[in-house]
């Protein structure tokens, strides 16, 4: 089975796919996760988007897609879940062109709805662990007491780069642009399964999984 999570920046994207890898055994695609792990090397690439992510601006198509190829053809698992990618039409045509291509096809889209003052809450209040990317959140998921993360033990916790008012204000006008319409255009293909992502993570993940199946 391979799915999309698409959904604004906040919706719980990376939070809901992290549960189903675990669950599942399945492989989380997140292009956000790559591009930041591409600037912490330090690769060319990495340099390049640094500034356009800090804004909240989106990457060019041509490198998510090289990003996204190159897992696809690397990776194996029980199924891929795509979080934050696509995020225009033509990254959409461009999955599915590539899944073809690896003998895959697309299961089901999975649209998160979160009212826009929740996203700016959730997301001025995220925290992740450094060490193994376990999301937080200062209100609903707070990191332990003892200052330790509960998934790998980790102390050092950040915050992202692009996690203020203004680069958010840009990441959602970005999305209602750009990445929006492929709400219509996967409804047209018979793949949207809408879900309410304003419930707690666990009601998420039911609705999720009641989608699933
Ligand atoms: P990316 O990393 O994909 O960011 P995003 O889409 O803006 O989404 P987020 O990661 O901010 O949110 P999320 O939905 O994963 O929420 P989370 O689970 O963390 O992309 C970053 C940038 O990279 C882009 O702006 C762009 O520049 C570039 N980029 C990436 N992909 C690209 C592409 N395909 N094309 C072009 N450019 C691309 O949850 C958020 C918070 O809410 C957490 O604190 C969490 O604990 C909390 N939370 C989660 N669920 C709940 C719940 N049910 N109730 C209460 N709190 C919750
Ligand atoms: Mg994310």
């Amino acid at each position: 089975m391979n799915i999309i999570l698409l959904g604004p920046p906040g919706a719980g994207k990376g939070t809901q796919a992290r549960l189903l890898v675990e669950e599942r055994k399945m492989v989380q695609l997140s292009t956000g996760d790559m591009l930041r792990d591409a600037q912490k090397s330090g690769t060319e690439m990495g340099k390049r988007v640094a500034e356009v992510m800090a804004r909240g601006d989106l990457v060019t198509d041509e490198i998510v897609i090289g990003l996204i190829e190159e897992q696809l053809t690397t990776s194996s698992g029980k199924g891929f879940i795509f979080d934050g990618f696509p995020r225009t039409l033509a990254q959409a045509d461009a999955l599915e062109a590539l899944l073809t291509k690896v003998g895959k096809s697309l299961s089901a889209v999975i649209e998160m709805r979160v009212d826009d003052e929740a996203l700016v809450e959730r997301i001025t209040a995220r925290s992740t662990c450094a060490s193994c990317g376990e999301v937080y959140n200062d209100n609903t998921k707070p990191i332990p007491e003892d200052g330790k993360c509960s998934n790998c033990g980790a102390t050092e916790f950040k915050r992202r780069a692009d996690d203020n008012e203004d680069s958010l204000k840009t990441r959602l006008m970005e999305y209602y642009k750009k990445t929006s319409p492929l709400i219509g255009y996967y409804y047209a293909k018979g793949k949207l399964r809408p879900v309410d992502g304003m419930g707690s993570l666990a009601e998420v993940r039911h609705e999720i999984e009641i989608q699933l199946n």
